[in-house]
């Protein structure tokens, strides 16, 4: 495999070197303001602080800003008192240039849960009305038939949909495997492909295969990009042997919260790339200020940065990334049994394989995570099934990729058999809507409100309450 792949590149980077800079632009989708601070500080800086970077980064001809979504949702209102609603159109304002993206979770929207088909709609118009211009949409087993709802309705409403295939090391995920993905999102109707690895595993030469496989078998028909984390400290190799794969566009962050948890650095990549047949027209010093922004602000909010936001390299062994290693320790913390920790590690890819090799993300990342935790606590693996293990094994999660242990799916269904035909947005309590709109009363005023109530509904209440009685930050 290996010989095949340098031979590949050699003939490749003599055709490349003879060829004129910025004639292969690659563009840059840059995530500074969510993924980047979500991934380093806790997605814990106020819309206040955010607008002054927003208003620098609008001025660097990124392809796209990820402004919004993921943990954005539910971090405004339970832990900043604000509305995530005018989070968006307060950063909209600032940022006229730009195209704001979010991070969509297909069916689960930005919760964890499935939902009707209607609310996704729903939720699609009023972002698109609201500013977004581009979603990120995924599905944490790679089940397309829960993003399919949401791609619709994101080209329905005028936006851009770049569906996400989620990157794992497993014997189930095989190149044929992402280039079935790749075809099947052709089918869907997606506006980009992107490669995503949010766990941090992905090595270079891994991606310089998968992206030029996708690249050769979609011809052109799909652009690529790719994102990807830095938990084992390759993801700036990635990027550049993706490039060279051919890849479309990279994501990053600008440098000061860059890398370890996060992404490779704006600048980083920027200046590698300068010169070459790849330029991306961006110009270093117009990153310059809103890097020194992005430095203000970590300084600001350095108390949310754990030894868990830098490189953890044994990722690799035990393919936990970063926000889940936090949660397992303040599970081993309250349960007072920090000696386990090792052993849930080592737990955990037991439960990835029982439950089908799912790439670790939100929601299967924290599934996994406190499955094998209570499995070590408990002294004997599944004596505690949780409730979101229990409705994984049931599908409501997606398809997953792998076979299930038949030893679990007995545990949990007795003699039944999962039903893996039936998509989860099928399994949707059709009363979400109205029930959210009964519970919240007047204190709804518009359908923003009541999409905060459908997805997190005891914090929308509390926060809705506050904000009713005229109660500030
Ligand atoms: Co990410």
């Amino acid at each position: 495999m290996s010989d095949e792949i340098l031979n590949q590149l050699a003939g490749d980077m003599n055709k490349l070197l003879s060829e004129p800079a910025g004639s292969r632009r690659v563009k840059i989708t840059d995530l500074t303001p969510r993924d980047g601070q979500q991934c380093k500080l806790a997605t814990r800086v106020t819309t206040d602080d955010l607008l002054p970077l927003c208003a620098s980064i609008d001025n660097c001809g990124f392809y796209a800003v990820e402004v919004w979504g993921g943990a954005t949702f539910d971090v405004c209102m339970r832990y900043l008192n604000e509305d995530p609603w005018d989070r968006l159109r307060r950063i909209k304002s600032v940022m006229p240039k730009s195209k704001l993206q979010m991070l969509l979770r297909g069916q689960h929207i930005l919760a964890y849960r499935p939902y009707t088909d209607k609310i996704v709609y729903k939720f699609v118009e009023r972002a698109v009305a609201n500013g977004i211009n581009v979603f990120r949409v995924f599905e944490a087993t790679n089940d397309f038939r829960n993003i399919e709802t949401a791609t619709k309705a994101v080209k329905e409403f005028g936006g851009e949909a770049h569906v996400e295939v989620n990157y794992t090391v497993s014997p189930v995920h095989t190149l044929e495997k992402w280039l079935e993905y790749a075809e099947q999102l052709i089918e869907v109707g997606a506006d980009w492909l992107s490669l995503k690895d949010a766990t941090g595993i992905l090595t270079p030469f891994n991606a310089y295969r998968i992206i030029k496989g996708i690249k050769d078998m979609t011809k052109g028909k799909l652009p690529v990009l790719l994102h990807c984390h830095d938990m084992g400290g390759t993801s700036s190799m990635c990027h550049l042997m993706a490039v060279l794969a051919g890849v479309d566009m990279i994501d990053t962050v600008l440098s000061p919260l860059s890398f370890g948890s996060a992404h490779p650095a704006t600048e980083t990549m920027v200046a590698s790339l300068a010169g070459t047949p790849f330029d991306t027209g961006i110009d270093l010093k117009v990153l310059e200020e809103p890097a020194l922004i992005t430095r203000q602000i970590k300084e600001k909010y350095e108390k949310y940065e754990t030894g868990y936001t830098g490189v953890s390299a044994e990722v690799f062994i035990h393919k936990v990334p970063g926000g889940m290693i936090s949660n397992m320790v303040a599970q081993l913390k309250e349960a007072k049994r920090m000696d386990l920790m090792d052993a849930a590690l080592k737990e955990t890819p037991s439960v990835e394989k029982d439950l089908g090799h799912p790439p670790l993300l939100t929601p299967t990342s924290q599934i996994v995570g406190v499955q094998a935790v209570l499995n070590v606590l408990a002294g004997e693996r599944y004596k505690i099934v949780t409730k979101e293990t229990s409705d994984y094994v049931k599908g409501k999660y997606g398809r997953p990729p792998g076979t299930v242990s038949p030893e679990l799916i007995k545990k949990i269904m007795k003699d039944k058999q999962p039903d893996y035909s039936i998509r989860s947005g099928e399994m949707a309590d059709p009363a979400d809507w109205d029930k959210a709109a009964k519970d919240l009363g007047p204190l709804a005023k518009c359908d923003e409100d009541l999409l905060l109530g459908v997805l997190f509904p005891m914090q929308a209440k509390e926060f809705l309450t506050k904000r009713e009685s005229g109660i500030q930050n």
